[in-house]
């Protein structure tokens, strides 16, 4: 049986790559995708989410749309100069034939996750904003939900928006702390194993060959994305954080895990900064669930996995 996943995301290039794969995997059921703001501004990313269905022959896959600046009402400046300033690397996409769901992100996933209590697996691309108002909307999400998996943090890696956080958790660091804290099970892939998984121009190059509309599609949208990490990190690829996530969800046992309790700092020069606590004794545990952060990974069998899916 597939597994359902919910996918809320801000895509973004790698948000991009990361809905393919899952789109393109026998082990996954893509139930809905929500939106958010991150990579660029919630609007457009509703717009490149549902183009990218349509993209994949998946228009009926529903999309709600969802927060448009962190709980906390704080402006956040898209990341454009990564993703392009239409968030999918610059490429002209036409204007989508479907439209949104009347339902915001977070009723969409309170509901979708009550309906089918135990089955849907919630996976998360962008800033953790949606899935803290949801919470807020239905507390009985914790026990409902199958698995949540955040892609985001850095425990003993540098991170990516400062020298201590990663974007994700930086863009809104108090619904992250609410959704770290959750007794709920929850794997964290952070930067910590996606900076170790680097898809090159090679890899890129050989998506297109036979030459096809989706390998094509991916050189295009890449190109801005490649080319910022190059001048940024001097690194001839591209980090495939997102694409790391859903192979996190789809074979586990690619990563080794540990588990700790999460703290993220809210606010000052280290916002967004995600620190590993030890557990408390087990004889004094009340939570159910321990957090599972991802520390390595088989790179080399994730980077095979996001190719075979992709070429698919
Ligand atoms: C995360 O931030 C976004 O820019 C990417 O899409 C990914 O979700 C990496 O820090
Ligand atoms: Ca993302």
């Amino acid at each position: 049986m597939p597994r359902k996943l919910l996918i809320d995301t801000d895509p973004g290039v790698d948000d991009a790559l990361a809905l393919f794969l899952a789109l393109g995997s026998p082990e996954a059921e893509v139930v809905g995708i929500t939106t958010t703001f991150g990579n660029i501004e919630t609007g457009a990313a509703t717009l490149n989410a549902l183009y990218l269905l349509e993209f994949s022959g998946h228009p009926e896959i529903p999309v709600a749309r969802g927060a448009r600046t962190p709980v906390n009402g704080a402006c956040r400046t898209p990341a454009t100069h990564v993703h392009g300033e239409n968030g999918l690397g610059n490429v002209l996409i036409p204007a989508p034939l479907t439209a949104p769901l009347r339902a915001s992100a977070p009723e969409f996933i309170a509901r979708t996750v009550m309906d089918s209590p135990g089955e849907i697996t919630l996976v998360t691309l962008g800033p953790l904003t949606n899935l803290a108002l949801a919470l807020e909307l239905e507390p009985r999400l914790s026990t409902a939900v199958a698995q949540v998996v955040v892609m985001g943090g850095a425990f003993r890696v540098q991170g990516n928006i400062s020298g201590t956080a990663e974007a994700n958790i930086f863009n809104d660091p108090v619904a992250a702390s609410r959704v770290l804290s959750q007794d709920w099970p929850l794997t964290l892939v952070g930067l910590d194993v996606t900076t170790r998984v680097v898809l090159t121009p090679d890899h890129l190059q050989r998506l297109r060959q036979p030459p096809h509309r989706l390998g094509e599609f991916i050189w295009r949208i890449t190109r801005v994305y490649e080319d910022f990490h190059l001048r940024r990190y001097g690194l001839v690829g591209l980090y495939a954080h997102d694409p790391t996530a859903i192979v996190c969800v789809l074979d586990p046992t690619l990563f080794q895990y540990e588990e700790a309790l999460v703290a993220v700092t809210l606010e000052g020069r280290e916002a967004g900064r995600t620190v590993m606590k030890p557990l408390p004794p087990e004889s004094l545990r009340v939570a159910r669930h321990v957090p599972k952060i991802c520390t390595d990974v088989n790179a080399g069998q994730v980077i095979d996995f996001i190719q075979r899916r992709l070429a698919r």
